[in-house]
């Protein structure tokens, strides 16, 4: 089956062609420290034979948490944590990446008031957000950057950068969201100015496999259309391996999901002839090795299955590629 052939990304070899999604926990202790929930989640899921764990949001900057208990990497102090938790799944077999962020104006953080392109707020029951200035934007990146360095220092395989769901970097993105008149808003160079900025700062500090993940779509009719994506992704191209493809979250509007929902968006990106990352409710093995042979993504991702079903992917390989079963579990 192809899901259990390797892969190479940008000079990482990934033994397979599964990935857990990034999903916040929400269990980071205050300030965004790692946490012993942590040390046993990931290297969980790596022991059951993922081949690529994408961190979950991880913040650059203490008001870029969506909660207080969101892991953070703002300070040198994150990075041990961070750096015990990657050689914990490096030790499991697994390679990992980390997902940077800023939830921008979708942060209920509790300590410091939040920040978007635009003073609005997402609904009534979040704050209105400051609009950066221009050196505040310049800050940001900065810490993008700061942010990378430190993952880096940590011994990361990948950083994937979030720029979907609404958080920060969509804000700026998105027509919807982003309503600025100076060079970070108003038309879709402008408004990915932010997004390549952050991208070039990253480079500064990084060559290994980067990539981002977007909404290729957003939804609603004031937002980007996967067409409005396919520009933004031929504008940052040159900085990045992979698109990790998700959609939605710039407005409360949820739209009709089902298995594979959003892998035509992830065939389309591809055609660009960078790999893709592809997922949406794919609860099965069999059903991500379908879409791999479809060719609509490269490596497909699992979220919520992974909550419940670590092992969904040794579960497979015991039938499909016995040998990935570690020694210790081939009794199971
Ligand atoms: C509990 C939870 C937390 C999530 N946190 C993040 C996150 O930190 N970053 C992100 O990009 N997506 C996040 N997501 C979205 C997932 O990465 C994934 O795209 C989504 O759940 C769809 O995949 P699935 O149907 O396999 O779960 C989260 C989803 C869940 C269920």
């Amino acid at each position: 089956m192809k899901i259990f052939t390797p892969i190479i990304i940008n000079g990482l070899a990934v033994k397979n062609r599964t990935v857990m999604a990034p999903m916040c926990m929400y269990s980071a202790q205050e300030d965004g420290f790692v946490s012993q929930f942590h040390r046993v989640h990931y290297p969980t899921r790596a022991y059951g034979g993922i081949g690529l764990i994408i961190q979950e949001a991880t913040a650059i900057e203490p008001r870029g948490r969506i909660t207080d208990h969101d892991l953070g990497i703002w300070s040198d102090e994150h990075g041990l944590g961070l750096k015990e938790l990657v050689s914990m799944v490096h030790m499991a077999g697994g390679k990992m990446a980390i997902q940077l962020a800023h939830a921008g104006r979708k942060s209920r953080n509790t300590f410091e008031p939040i920040v978007s392109s635009c003073n609005q707020r997402f609904n009534d029951k979040y704050d209105i957000p400051k609009q950066l200035s221009i050196s505040e934007i310049k800050d940001i990146v900065a810490a993008f950057k700061q942010g990378a360095k430190r993952a880096k220092e940590a011994g990361y395989d990948g950083i994937e950068i979030h720029g979907a769901h609404g958080y920060l970097i969509n804000q700026f993105l998105s027509p919807f969201t982003n309503k600025r008149d100076d060079e970070y808003g108003g038309s879709l160079e402008k408004r990915t100015r932010f997004l390549l900025e952050i991208l070039t700062a990253v480079r500064e500090v990084w060559r290994g496999p980067l990539w981002v993940r977007l909404s290729a779509d957003e939804y609603i009719e004031q937002g980007h259309r996967l067409e409005d994506t396919l520009k933004v992704i031929d504008l940052i191209k040159h900085l990045i391996d992979a698109v990790n493809v998700s959609s939605g979250g710039i407005s409360p509007s949820v739209p009709k999901v089902f298995p594979g929902y959003q892998l035509a968006f992830s065939a389309a990106i591809r055609e660009k002839g960078l790999l893709t990352f592809g997922g949406g409710l794919i609860n099965s093995i069999e059903e991500a090795e379908q879409a791999l042979a479809k060719e609509k993504a490269d490596l497909i991702y699992f979220g919520r299955p992974l909550l419940l079903r670590p092992f969904i992917v040794l579960e497979a390989a015991k039938t499909y590629a016995p040998e990935l079963v570690i020694p210790q579990y081939e009794r199971g």
